[in-house]
């Protein structure tokens, strides 16, 4: 029954997860494009209150014109919109996931002794730990280095690398991916948190004053911002490749990790250029070359090596065969009376041949295709029980 409600509420929290991300990530895209295709205004006057850039836009049947102030403009309206809500939900919505996902389950989700001899506790320390102290990390050197973007960019670059690498050094690839990620996004909110938004507070503070305001807040902010742009993608990465094992179960994959991000900052990079109407198209080339590269380097044996289905070579295993695979990897999860886990995850059990058969679909997919199952391949399956899953799927009427 606990394992029913956890996974009730993995699947709000993610849907959550994911929705407020659609809506920080969505409305952090908008920021950027606008920014970069405003044009200086023509009317005297815009230019007379101190508008800097404007620019027209069709959506939804209407017409829009924002215009953006250098600093702030003489007078604050009203109402004014703040964009703060869609990253602090994204972040929360995203700790609880990383909770009841991972520190919840530390032993069987974190940890993997071939890895690391972390125990469950120390795992949970250290991801936490890696969580805090990345951005403190962060934010000293932005601190220190104010506004040499050049040097906070490559230390920066470093600092993510550095995760990578201790991550994957600590945890189960899984985690050390998601622990990664979550170190950026962690930034990420702590950027709007405490910079962009209490910068924001102080302009219209020393405005309500009728002080002169100080440009640094504006500064400040921006370079957090751009930061906050070129994590996005990245993070988006290490998130989600998390449910694909090909890169993350490969050894060196660190190096994969970073090697991806790098293409994803080249993809991010060049939709920011395009919005001023440059268009480096080495910058997706370089990411696609990369991409094609990884995808290379980690492609499984069995393409190259097995011959394929229906080849005579290749014997169709039939569903007594798979029953006995299944028995000995998988049940030891997935079972009435499982012995590696508490219940079975996800409320899947195979002891039935009829639920093998049930579930054949996602047994195929998560074995053979993405290699995911058995998690952390616990129960140490072989490339030929993968295989005789395949051929028993594939010869399936
Ligand atoms: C060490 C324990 C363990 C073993 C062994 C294991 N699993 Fe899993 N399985 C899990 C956990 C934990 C989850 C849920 C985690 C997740 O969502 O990533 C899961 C989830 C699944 C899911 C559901 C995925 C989804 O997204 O709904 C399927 C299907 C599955 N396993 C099949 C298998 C098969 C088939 C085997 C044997 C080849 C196997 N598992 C072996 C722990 C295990």
């Amino acid at each position: 029954m606990e394992a029913y409600i956890l996974n009730w509420l993995e699947l709000l929290l993610r849907c959550l997860h994911i929705i407020t991300g659609i809506a920080w990530i969505g409305a952090s895209f908008y920021f950027v494009w606008l920014d970069n295709h405003l044009q200086k205004p023509l009317a005297q006057e815009l230019k007379e209150k101190g508008v800097d850039g404007e620019l027209w836009a069709v959506h939804g049947g209407g017409f829009y014109n924002p215009q953006k102030y250098m600093v702030a403009p003489k007078e604050l309206p009203q109402d004014l919109h703040w964009f703060y809500w869609e990253s602090y939900s994204t972040w929360m919505s995203g700790f609880a996931l990383f909770v009841v996902l991972y520190l919840m389950n530390a032993k069987t989700m974190m940890l993997d002794a071939n890895v690391s001899s972390l125990n469950p506790s120390q795992a949970v320390a250290v991801a936490l730990g890696i969580l805090a102290f990345g951005w403190i990390i962060y934010d000293s050197v932005c601190r220190f280095f104010q506004t040499r973007d050049e040097i906070v960019g490559v230390i920066v670059c470093l600092l993510v690398i550095a995760v990578s690498y201790i991550t994957c050094h600590l945890f189960a690839p899984r985690a050390a991916f998601i622990v990664t990620g979550a170190m950026m996004a962690t930034t990420m909110t702590a950027n709007v948190f405490f910079w962009i938004i209490p910068g924001q507070r102080k302009v219209i503070k020393s405005m309500r004053a009728g002080d002169a305001v100080d440009p640094i807040h504006g500064k400040r902010a921006k370079q957090r911002s751009v930061h906050n742009t070129y994590f996005t993608l990245p993070v988006l990465f290490a998130m989600m490749s998390n449910h694909f094992n090909m890169i993350y179960s490969h050894s060196g994959e660190w190096i994969l990790l970073v090697l991806m991000m790098v293409a994803a900052v080249l993809v991010r990079h060049y939709f920011v250029l395009r919005h001023k109407n440059l268009n480096h198209w080495w910058l997706p080339t370089g990411a696609g070359v990369i991409i094609i590269g990884v995808a290379a380097f980690v492609a499984p044996p069995s393409l190259s090596i097995h011959g394929a289905p229906g080849d005579a070579r290749t014997k169709v295993a039939t569903i007594e065969d798979v029953e006995l695979i299944v028995k000995a990897r998988c049940l030891p999860c997935h079972s009435e009376k499982p012995t590696l886990m508490a219940a079975a995850p996800k409320n899947l059990k195979f002891d039935e041949q009829v639920a093998v058969e049930q579930n054949a679909m996602i047994i195929y997919m998560l074995v053979v295709r993405q290699r995911t199952m058995p998690l952390g391949n616990a129960t140490q399956m072989t490339e030929s029980e993968r295989q005789s899953i395949q051929t028993w799927f594939e010869a399936r009427p």
